[in-house]
């Protein structure tokens, strides 16, 4: 079974979402965007799929791109 996430940025361009700072250091880190560090975590089993919505070209490219990123076991962690 599949499950999709909606509205993975909280349907508010994100910025309602409070990441602490550890995470967005590893955003940092990683190169990526706060977004892209969301999605990949989203779909970082491969059994959970996410439809982010965006009219922004540019987004839509980042947004693609995190399907790429990947996370070691102690990135995770911090997550976790
Ligand atoms: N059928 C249902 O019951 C249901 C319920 C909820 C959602 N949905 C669907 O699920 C999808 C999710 O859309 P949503 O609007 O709810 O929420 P969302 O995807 O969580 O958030 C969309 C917001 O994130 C911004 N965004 C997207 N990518 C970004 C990026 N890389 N960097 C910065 N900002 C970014 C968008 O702005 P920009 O446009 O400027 O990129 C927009 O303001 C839509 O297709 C919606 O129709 C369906």
């Amino acid at each position: 079974i599949t499950t999709i996430g909606y509205s993975p940025f909280g349907s508010g361009s994100g910025k309602s979402i409070k990441l602490p700072p550890e995470l967005r250091t590893l955003a940092k880190e990683k190169n990526i965007s706060t977004h892209q560090l969301m999605l990949a975590w989203v779909l970082r089993h491969g059994d959970v799929l996410t439809i982010p919505r965006s009219g922004e070209a540019s987004h839509m490219a980042e947004n693609i791109a995190a399907v790429d990123v990947t996370f070691s076991p102690d990135e995770l962690a911090l997550f976790d």
